[in-house]
């Protein structure tokens, strides 16, 4: 769809619906009440007459209001006044694109900007709102004989909100993130058999031909055993499918300037190895490389917003398979950094790849690295799917990637790493074991990554949680968390 901003009067507004916002119990938004004094009380009394009492999830679509110009009004739900957060706005934003596509009206103009969010300006407001809109057009259907018959999509949309450089900027920054979260679902929602390491490393790879600023190298099974990625290639050995260890460089920063480093699990299918997993979901492990694909997301919104900073993604891709050659329980393995990990568990692999891709990403001397992983059940059990999980060396980097999460509503919650916690990775045999045991097992999986990110400032986002919606006919991935990664890299660029 095709945004844009339209100041001015909505009453005066010409287009072919006009949307806006009708809080709990009837209350009027500003422009609503607006609307209904130009109609001389039309607008409320059709609210009366189709029962609309504002609750956020109802939608309706209203033809001939007398005294405004607009040819038809969409009243949209927006709950009670003082709850509205970012959450709930953009489910109504969501919400409002799918009744105008489900109408097939072709171009509209929404004043839901001006509902006040808490601390939200129009900027982040406007990039929500985009966000939420191509949200709910995305599809995936390529692999359906006959899609299904679609509705067409509305060409425009117009935001009634302030023509300033500020707001168009926060339209643009909503357009770039939307299609990175879309690359993410899209890459998350392709299957195992399609969606391997080769694949992944051909999409690093049509991303550099699509954006000059960023540059591709792919490293194949005898570099990484050269480099010494043992750990890396063990996960790696019990699969026909070649491992690949990505680096995208995006340098749209001072040359020398250090750079912000995005490390992603690309599992591209987990069976658990040896450590088989359980029949029932199984083929949900196709989405173990959503990591992988937020960094893709994050890479690809950051050169549309060709944001003035240097930007590292670096993939490490391998399948988990059981076979003749795969990895057994009770092997031990050197890694990059010279530490041994006894592998109890071969399905605790992603902590076995990322290990090894953290002590790579110390060549590029980082200010700060971020990995992004859907590393352990236990933190769907913690966090269900509301929040990503956010572990770090380093308290400033931290509170920066919760902030940005508030802004851009893609939530992340902090999670303790006390020293405690390290005693359940000993090993009799090696210097660390890969697994921790039941209790606090996203923490421990955290410890462990911990042992390899002494140099430099660190974070790691657990995002089993947050990264698909699981189960029945609704399941796919949900491009999390391109938005908070993109908003915390927009605000590094900014120096915040
Ligand atoms: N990819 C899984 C984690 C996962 C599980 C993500 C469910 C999303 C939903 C990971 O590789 C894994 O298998 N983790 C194990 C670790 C355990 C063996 C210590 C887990 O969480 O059960
Ligand atoms: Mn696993
Ligand atoms: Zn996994």
């Amino acid at each position: 769809m095709n945004y844009g901003i339209k100041s001015g009067d909505a009453g005066k507004t010409k287009t072919s619906c006009l949307v806006t916002g009708v809080f709990s119990e009837g209350k009027l938004s500003p422009t609503a009440s607006q609307l209904d004094k130009l109609s001389a009380g039309a607008l409320s009394k059709q609210i009366k007459a189709y029962a609309f009492s504002g609750e956020v999830g109802q939608t309706q679509l209203l033809l001939d209001v007398p005294g405004i110009i607009a040819k038809q009004i969409l009243i949209v739900g927006c709950g009670s006044e003082e709850k509205l957060n970012a959450e709930k706005f953009k489910k109504i934003y969501a919400l409002a694109a799918s009744a105008l596509k489900k109408h097939a009206i072709a171009d509209s103009v929404s004043t839901l900007i001006e509902l006040k969010i808490g601390k939200l300006d129009e900027q982040k407001k406007l990039s929500l709102a985009t966000q939420a809109q191509e949200d709910s057009f995305y599809t995936f259907d390529q692999f359906k004989e006959k899609p299904k018959k679609k509705k067409i999509e509305p060409k425009k949309h117009s935001y009634c909100a302030s023509s300033n450089k500020s707001s168009k900027l926060g339209l643009a920054q909503g357009e770039a993130i939307a299609s990175g979260i879309d690359l993410a679902k899209d890459l998350g929602n392709l299957p195992g058999n399609i969606c391997n390491p080769t694949y992944l490393a051909n999409e690093a790879n049509k991303l550099s031909r699509q954006y000059k600023s960023i540059r591709t190298e792919v490293l194949s099974d005898a570099a990484l055993k050269k480099l010494g990625l043992n750990s890396l290639l063990a996960v790696s050995q019990g699969s026909d499918q070649p491992a690949k260890l990505i680096t995208m460089q995006y340098n749209g920063g001072k040359k020398g300037a250090k750079p912000e480093v995005l490390v992603g699990k690309g599992v591209t299918f987990d069976s658990g190895g040896i450590s088989l997993k359980p029949g029932a979901g199984m083929d949900e492990m196709k989405y173990d490389m959503c990591g992988a694909a937020s960094v893709f997301g994050t890479m690809k919104a950051l050169a549309e917003l060709a944001l003035p900073i240097n930007v590292v993604g670096i993939v490490p891709a391998v399948e988990n398979m059981p076979s003749g050659s795969a990895c057994r329980p009770g092997d031990i393995v050197k890694t990059m950094s010279g530490q041994t990990v006894e592998i109890l568990n071969t399905d605790a692999e992603g902590r076995l790849i990322l290990c090894d891709a953290l002590t790579y990403a110390g060549k590029f001397k980082p200010a700060h690295v971020i990995d992004i992983a859907t590393l352990t059940g236990a933190c769907v059990i913690a966090l269900g799917s509301h929040a990503t999980a956010v572990y770090s060396n380093n308290e400033g980097l931290s509170d920066a990637i919760i902030n940005a999460g508030k802004d851009s509503s893609d939530r992340g919650w902090p999670m303790p790493m006390w020293e405690e916690y390290q005693e359940q990775i000993k090993s009799p045999f090696a210097d660390i074991a890969n697994i921790g045991g039941r209790p606090a097992g996203s923490i421990t999986a955290a410890c462990f990554l911990s042992r390899f990110t002494q140099d430099y400032a660190w974070a790691h986002l657990d995002i089993a949680g947050t990264a698909w919606i699981s189960g029945g006919n609704k399941k796919g991935g949900t491009g999390r968390p391109v938005a908070m990664l993109t908003q915390y890299l927009i605000n590094v660029a900014a120096g915040k």
